[in-house]
């Protein structure tokens, strides 16, 4: 599978927003990635479940939704009707990881986990089976704009090793600091996805630029 670039619409206009959204549909972008913060899991607060409806209907593209929540099981349902295709957790946020990801597949969504930057990833082992997606977060989640942390490459390394040795077949998504410069390493690396905000949505030419990390 060629890799997939997934535009975090943080980053938009959100002024614009039916443009920004138009935009993404006439680029080789495969899927929106859309954040969602609680301020208290994260210290941001960004936006919720009507922006998602409002984006679902202006977009085919599969929605990839990143909830940067405390107890996301409360609100599955919701994001699943709003047209969320790609339901991501973080591990830190859930309690009954293994249940939540049940349900979200339950619901027909792709059950995807978030770990942050401090969390190895040997702590996904007991749930390797039950996920579509591991999303490597390679910022402290809350904010777009920041560096990446190198320390991102060793958890690739260690999380394809592992999914390899369980025979696993999930896809691996890399969140935060995604520039033209780490983009052609980490898809040497066997990334899947790559999530791209500022480098996109403040580039000259957004679309060019998601062709350009589309062909890396
Ligand atoms: C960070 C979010 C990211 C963010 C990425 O908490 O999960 O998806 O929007 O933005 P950039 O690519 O600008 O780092
Ligand atoms: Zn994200």
């Amino acid at each position: 599978m060629s890799h997939l670039i997934a535009p975090s619409m943080l980053a938009c206009d959100f002024s614009n927003l039916k443009s920004q959204v138009d935009m993404i549909n006439q680029s080789e972008a495969d899927w929106l990635h859309l954040d969602v913060m609680d301020g208290i899991f994260v210290p941001n607060i960004s936006f919720g479940i009507p922006i998602i409806e409002s984006i679902s209907k202006l977009t085919d593209k599969p929605l990839d939704v990143h909830l940067m929540i405390e107890k996301p099981d409360r609100y599955i349902k919701n994001f699943k009707q709003a047209g969320a295709n790609i339901l991501t957790v973080h591990l830190e946020a859930c309690t009954h990881l293994h249940r939540t990801l049940d349900t979200i597949k339950k619901e027909g969504m792709k059950a995807g986990v978030a770990i942050n930057p401090h969390t190895s990833v040997n702590n996904l082992f007991d749930v390797l089976k039950n996920v579509d997606l591991i999303c490597i977060m390679s910022v402290n989640p809350g904010f777009g704009g920041q560096f990446f942390i190198e320390n991102t490459y060793n958890k690739i390394k260690k999380l394809i090793s592992l999914r390899k040795e369980t025979e696993s077949d999930f896809l691996i998504e890399i969140d935060g600091g995604v520039n033209l410069k780490n983009a052609s390493k980490l898809i040497t690396e066997g990334v899947d996805i790559l999530v791209a905000g500022n480098t996109v949505f403040k580039s000259n030419d957004p679309k060019q630029t998601i062709k350009s990390l589309k062909t890396i």
